[in-house]
């Protein structure tokens, strides 16, 4: 049985000495993994933004329902890392530029230029990324031996992207059931995703003085090709959405999300509770 979609506020105090090494095992993950939590505010207010403007466009009550608890549940997720911008301001990290500029000139010229029916589509189209992102960092658990806050911090987030990650792709397709617009959206969407993700990485990477030493893009292949697979393993991912009869539902990971979402809120961390804000859209069932 699936659980009901509700925002969940992420509570776990972010220790002030967290160090740069959150992830020993890999600092280009832990790189890559910075440049999510500084993009992820900006990118989910566009998603909430996008979604939102959706709504009078939903005809299906359960559905319009859902789409508001994934709006609260993006929220959370936006002031969470928001909150970890403070550790990387105390690490010495400069990315605030970085952060504003992306802001305006992605996803507010996006918004500005394209129709609805393109921004939902690469909304849809992200949301599966960030699906499938959570689904092999969980299943393969690749952040075991990471700082427990931040991995908590990713984990959560993770889980709750699984959680979720039918709800744009069923918004998508209510407001506009094009192939071509949602082939569209991934056209646009991988290239910028995957272009943001790699230049924030190299961005901190400089910073720690480590983006020309070998020793560290060799763990990165490892991540790629043998240890995670990550390089065949994305390519399937996204050969799944580009098919016509590809649903989210299609790859079943429910019960990976519920185990981080319970293992975070069980009496030993008790890092999550209900959000206030959600109080409202709290407890609509996943549109079936
Ligand atoms: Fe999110
Ligand atoms: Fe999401």
């Amino acid at each position: 049985m699936t659980r009901d979609l509700f925002a969940r506020r992420f509570t776990a105090r972010l220790p002030a000495d967290i160090p740069r090494d959150w992830l020993p095992s890999s600092p280009a993950i832990a790189a890559l993994l910075n440049t999510y939590t500084v993009l992820v505010p900006a990118n989910e207010a566009f998603y909430m933004r996008t979604i939102n403007a959706c709504l009078p466009r939903i005809a299906d009550p359960a559905l319009r329902a859902t789409a508001i608890a994934f709006i609260h549940q993006e929220a959370e997720h936006g002031v969470a890392h928001k909150r970890y911008w403070r550790n990387l301001d105390r690490q010495g990290y400069r990315f605030r530029t970085f952060e504003r500029w992306v802001d305006k000139l992605t996803f507010r010229a996006i918004e500005r230029i394209a129709p609805l029916s393109l921004r939902v589509s690469m909304v849809s189209c992200v949301e599966h990324v960030n699906a499938y992102f959570a689904h092999e960092f969980l299943s393969q658990r690749i952040l075991e031996g990471a700082h427990p806050e931040v991995r908590a911090l990713v984990e959560w987030h993770f889980a709750e992207e699984i959680e979720h990650k039918r709800v744009s792709f069923d918004v998508m397709q209510a407001v506009t059931p094009s192939y071509a617009v949602r082939f569209a959206g991934l056209a646009m969407t991988l290239p910028l995703f995957y272009g943001l993700m790699t230049f924030g990485m190299m961005r901190f990477l400089l910073q720690d003085k480590r983006l020309f030493r070998w020793s560290i893009w060799r763990q990165f292949l490892d991540h790629l090709g043998p240890r995670n697979h990550m390089l065949l393993r994305t390519l399937k991912h996204m050969i799944a959405y580009a098919r016509p009869s590809f649903h989210p539902s299609q790859l079943d990971d429910a019960a990976l999300a519920e185990a981080v979402i319970d293992r975070y809120s069980s009496r030993a961390q008790n890092w999550l509770e209900p959000a206030n804000r959600g109080r409202a859209a709290a407890k609509q069932p996943l549109a079936a």
